[in-house]
């Protein structure tokens, strides 16, 4: 098939390079595609301007403490509830998984690493190309995540897709996305990511065709901007930075669309006559968005010591307890190292925390190879990790030479859970399973002296001075 025979009713118009969005984080926004469509002074009116059907998207309980509550109204020509009965969907996906057991998933304190998966011959769209590796918890609990990955290479064709079990944190490595959801259209490019709240319907079309990337799907919870605590009022991402569509819709017959719904990790079917993007104008504070990671603000050490990851949030899931996260969203982008008499990579650690991460493009400070664009690695609850022999070695060959540099040509990020993650048997089984992983710190060797240590002919004095 074509790309143009492929295309659906929401892409058949190509997305313009010059979309507009609206700009913040939290905000309350109102869109409008049609001048005069949104109601003014209520939110469901007897008759809606221009015979609109008004209807509600909750984000949060509606008793949810009002700086958490999230909702919007969105004006439709037709409303959602207007289709057949939801039926298992024939074929089934049998590669995502919403509640992980003993059943579907397996524990595994080992460190795992994948080389990046090639994009399949078959045309795959993103729903066919998205498999569950790890998580924990469950979606009918409302606690815990999912992190899928995807690898595709042409798009939906006359169907939307929405989970009912938690929001899309989607990291996009090879290909744009053009996304057409309820709220509007997005394009998202590697080193930008986007937000599909719970419940949102969306479809995906691959301008670029071939196209990779990773998902964070969270369970009961919604990604909110850290704290930023003595660094101030500025600094890390910007809330004027996250993007939110303008309304747009389309009123065209579309006979046989279907919607598919993944529900508690299974995907339903529901029939309709008409496109879901026939919202006119809405207004709220639930709504999808995306964020450039290049313009991301870090902040870091400029004196000693290597800051913990934690610096560098650029969105937080929080749980109930403060200052524990069900998913960090956290990231490494270029910057310049400064610390002086410092191991400038990241240090051996063990984290009561579980550690998954992705490279988007260049390399990473902490593996001289093997950690490529578009692998992942997962570094579980305690597992110990860090970095590789080479460049531990080739770090401290450097003794206090070390002038500032800067790390250019990097993007790479973390998914971080205080739930411990299964992990599926096709990511186990995978034939992009690194299993000589452990190989690269096998090479650590013993430096331990009882000789004082030199650097620069100078000893190296104890922290007593001795
Ligand atoms: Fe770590």
């Amino acid at each position: 098939m074509s790309a143009e025979e492929t295309n659906t009713a929401a892409a058949r118009t190509p997305f313009p390079a010059d979309l507009i969005y609206h700009s913040g984080f939290g905000n309350h926004f109102s869109s409008e595609a049609v001048s005069g469509a949104l109601p003014r002074s209520q939110n469901s009116p007897l008759l809606c301007p221009y015979g609109l059907y008004a209807e509600q998207i909750s984000g949060t309980s509606f008793t949810s403490p009002r700086k958490h509550n999230q909702r919007s109204w969105l004006y439709r020509v037709k409303p959602s509830v207007t289709h057949e009965p939801f039926r298992p969907r024939v074929p089934d996906h049998l590669k995502l998984v919403s509640e992980f057991d003993r059943s579907n998933s397996s524990a595994t304190p080992t460190q795992l690493r994948w080389k990046p998966a090639d994009v399949p011959e078959p045309p795959t769209d993103f729903v066919d190309g998205l498999y569950t590796v790890c998580g924990a918890g469950s979606s009918y609990l409302r606690h815990g995540f999912a992190i899928h990955m995807y690898a595709a290479n042409v798009s939906m064709d006359n169907y939307a897709f929405c989970s009912a079990d938690g929001d899309f944190l989607i990291v996009p490595q090879q290909g744009r996305l053009w996304i057409t959801t309820e709220c509007g259209r997005l394009q998202v490019s590697p080193g930008e990511i986007v937000v599909i709240p719970q419940g949102f319907r969306f479809a995906v079309d691959l301008p670029d065709g071939p196209s990779r990337g990773y998902v964070a799907e969270i369970f009961g919870s919604h990604f909110q901007l850290p704290d930023l605590g003595p660094i101030g009022a500025n600094g890390l991402a910007s809330s004027r930075d996250f993007l939110v569509p303008e309304a747009w819709f389309e009123d065209v017959p579309c006979p046989g669309y279907t919607i598919v719904q993944k529900f508690g990790g299974e995907l339903f079917t529901a029939k309709q006559d008409f496109s879901p993007f026939n919202v006119v104008a809405w207004h709220g504070n639930y709504v999808p968005y995306k964020y450039d990671l290049s313009k991301f603000c870090p902040y870091n050490t400029v004196l000693v010591d290597h800051g913990d990851p934690s610096i560098n949030t650029v969105l937080t899931a929080p749980t109930d307890r403060p200052g524990v996260a069900l998913l960090d969203f956290v990231i490494f982008p270029p910057r310049w190292l400064v610390a002086e008499h410092t191991f400038r990579p990241p240090y051996y650690h063990r984290n009561c925390m579980s550690e998954f991460m992705g490279l988007i493009h260049g390399g990473y400070e902490a593996k001289a190879d093997g950690f490529l664009p578009g692998g992942a690695s997962l570094h579980s609850c305690m597992t110990p990790h860090g970095p590789d022999t080479k460049t531990y070695e080739a770090t401290i060959a450097m003794e206090n030479e070390a002038e500032p540099k800067r790390i250019s040509n990097t993007m790479a990020f973390m998914f971080e859970s205080c739930l411990m993650p299964r992990v599926c048997p096709w990511a186990l089984e995978s034939p992009y399973m690194d299993h000589e992983y452990y190989q690269c710190w096998i090479g650590l060797k013993s430096h331990f002296t009882r000789e004082p240590l030199t650097v620069n002919s100078q000893e190296v004095k104890s922290e007593d001075g001795t």
